[in-house]
């Protein structure tokens, strides 16, 4: 079976393409993929401590923001919106199989405005958000997010793939692909431009590279390397909690900021506004190489 659909407390759909030796869990909460697997080997990064029944964000794998990176302040109307909105917390329809062949299987995801009725009341647009994830038998794991607007008013939004990698060790990890981009930095409140084409995490980082035209970042994760291709995406965050952010985190191991980083491509430094019947579609395809 391609594509496993497994009921229970956390329902999640398991596609396995044996022609790559990979594999790839989506859980319909949030749409949140969980792992990824080539040749048996995790490449995503889940805390120990996550919490999978649904009562709050998944603490890793590929949680999506939407529409809100962040928090909005007040008096913007996405300052009602929780820490990266509403998608990652609300339970996805799974709408089925794509393709299933040799050389592919895909999967299709989807979350209407109309199934958040706990959230509607705090973003009350007409949208509908359609997930594709695919896995190829070239070894690529892609993920396509199709943002429509359903309704009669504009609205705008921010998206993101929130992706925790795994890492055998932080101090080896590299990220290239950013030098020259202006950042934010969240945790100096401050903006910089990058200087290295080689980044290296020794401290709390949470840097916001707005306007990346370089659509390919590399982790050299120490004993393998990740390529992130991204399409329609403008921005790339990068984040790794360290020391204190880490214990202060309920969902999250004191010692896992050692074993992840997140590179998360998306649109949060702007906003992008749809009209009646527009519509937007990212994506971001991983490759081990
Ligand atoms: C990153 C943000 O994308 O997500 C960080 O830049 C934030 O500021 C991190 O701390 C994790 O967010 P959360 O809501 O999942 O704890």
């Amino acid at each position: 079976m391609p594509a496993r659909n497994i009921e229970g407390s956390s329902p999640k759909i398991i596609l396995e393409l044996p022609s790559a030796r990979a594999s790839a869990e989506v859980s319909l909460y949030g749409a949140t993929v969980t792992s990824w697997k080539i040749d048996g080997r995790e490449l995503l990064m889940v805390s120990k401590n996550a919490i999978l029944d649904g009562s709050k964000a998944i603490r890793g794998g590929i949680p999506i923001v939407f529409p809100q990176f962040g928090v909005a302040q007040a008096p913007s109307p996405m300052a009602a919106l929780p820490q990266h909105g509403i998608a990652r917390i609300s339970t996805w329809e799974y709408l089925g199989i794509l393709t299933d062949n040799e050389k592919e299987i895909s999967v299709r995801f989807g979350l209407k405005d109309t199934q958040i009725a706990k959230h509607r009341n705090l973003w009350p647009n007409s949208f509908r958000l359609h997930y594709t994830v695919t896995l190829s038998s070239d070894g690529s794991f892609s993920q396509r997010l199709n943002v429509k607007n359903e309704g009669s008013d504009t609205f705008e939004f921010n998206t993101l793939l929130h992706t925790y990698f795994e890492v055998s060790d932080i101090s080896k990890v590299k990220v290239r692909g950013l030098k020259n981009f202006s950042f934010f930095d969240k945790v100096h409140a401050q903006r910089g431009i990058e200087k290295s084409d080689s980044i290296t995490i020794a401290e709390e980082v949470d840097r916001v590279y707005e306007k990346v035209d370089n659509n390919t970042i590399e982790i050299d994760c120490g004993d393998h390397l990740m390529r992130i291709e991204k399409n329609n995406f403008k921005d790339v965050v990068v984040w790794n909690p360290w020391v204190d952010k880490s214990k202060q985190m309920a969902d999250f191991g004191d010692e896992e900021y050692k074993h992840m980083i997140c590179v998360e491509v998306g649109n949060v430094a702007a906003y992008h506004k749809l009209r009646e019947g527009e519509s937007w579609e990212g994506r971001q395809t991983l490759r081990l190489i």
